[in-house]
């Protein structure tokens, strides 16, 4: 293929990459994308697997209450305790819900058994979720995300150091990844606002048919200059810092890799957001294979392009986070 984004990954790097100094706390990456079915299950299984393999210590999470299947992924045997245990308040120590898989270094907290009347967290519970997963004996915590753009798979999203998006090279998954990125990045716009009246704006301009006619984050920055210009910089500042990152999923054709980077610079061009393209992994049928056999592509096929793609990622991703700033402790009381 012509363009390798996949290229300029960093050599492995052990845990010394990850522990700055008198820093305890987890690095949180959120696996979203808008729609199911795109891979995200099979991507964090991966990754989280090739994170462990470079010396990381890893926690795998299953966010995806109401589809949880990443235990399936990793080859772990349906748990019978899981995140559905904090949710329903029955558990608040994450760390008894830690399940081992094969790989010494990679743990994960499973999504099963859950309250599907009730499946994810209240917004405050989603706080205290949200503080545990950084207080997590581990280097990198990676949450698998479901499908939508419900709050709380929003916040999960807001709160990573890099929140994740894996598209596929097919209309219904780019406008869903469209749908997610405007849905989240107006959330967190609305939660780094302070005056009532430049939330409630941002609020409106939600609505796509707004009857102010603000159709761009750049309209409403102009709108909310006028109402406050402290709240302005902030506005602009909080744009600058939300940085996610794209998967191009079941890459077949040089037109697909390219597709990155027409998200990017439309993301850059219409959102005002910057968005990193960190790399594509392949169609591979073994890919479907590594799934049926529960066991990730990484390590039944190797060699696979699948897999030399996943890892290359995996590489990135443990280099340096995309300097966007997540929001801890500040989820929205209001939805
Ligand atoms: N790169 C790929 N090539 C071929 N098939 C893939 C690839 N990535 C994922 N799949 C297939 O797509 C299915 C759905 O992926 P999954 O990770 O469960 O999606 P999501 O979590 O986004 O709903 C997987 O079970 C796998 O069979
Ligand atoms: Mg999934």
């Amino acid at each position: 293929m012509a363009i390798d984004v996949n290229r300029g990954a960093q050599s492995p790097v052990g845990p010394s990459a990850f522990s700055k100094p008198g820093a305890r706390e987890a690095r949180i990456l959120s696996m979203g994308g808008g729609k199911g079915g795109v891979g995200k299950t099979f991507m964090t299984a991966n990754l989280a697997l090739a994170l462990a393999r470079m010396g990381l210590r890893v926690v795998a999470v299953d966010a995806d209450l109401e589809g949880a299947n990443l235990h399936t992924c990793l080859g772990v045997r349906t748990p019978r305790n899981s995140l559905a245990d904090f949710v329903a308040q029955r558990e608040d120590d994450l760390v008894k819900l830690l399940v081992p898989t094969h790989h010494p270094n990679l743990q994960i907290i499973a999504g099963t058994h859950a309250n599907l009347a009730e499946a994810q967290p209240g917004h405050l519970r989603r706080v205290s979720l949200m503080r545990a997963l950084r207080k997590l004996p581990a280097d990198i915590v990676l949450l698998d995300l479901g499908a939508g753009s419900h709050a709380a798979v929003l916040d999960y999203f807001l709160v990573a150091d890099d929140g994740l998006l894996v598209v596929q090279p097919e209309p219904t998954s780019v406008e869903n990844a469209y749908t997610f990125l405007r849905a989240a990045f107006y959330r967190r716009l609305r939660l780094a606002m302070v005056g009532h009246d430049v939330r409630s704006l941002v609020s409106q301009a939600m609505d796509q048919r707004n009857e102010r006619g603000i159709r761009t984050p750049f309209d409403l920055l102009r709108e909310i200059e006028l109402i406050d210009p402290l709240e302005g910089r902030r506005f602009a500042e909080t744009m600058r810092r939300f940085r996610p990152r794209i998967i191009i999923n079941e890459v077949r054709t040089a037109e697909d890799v390219k597709l990155g980077f027409a998200i990017s610079s439309v993301c850059r061009k219409y959102f005002g957001i910057e968005v990193d393209y960190l790399g594509y992994v392949n169609f591979d049928e073994a890919a479907r294979q590594s799934v049926a056999a529960r066991t990730p592509i990484i390590e039944s096929r190797e060699g696979s392009d699948a897999a030399i793609y996943l890892q290359r990622i995996a590489k990135k991703l443990a280099g340096a986070s995309n300097g966007g700033e997540p929001v801890m402790d500040t989820v929205d009381a209001s939805t």
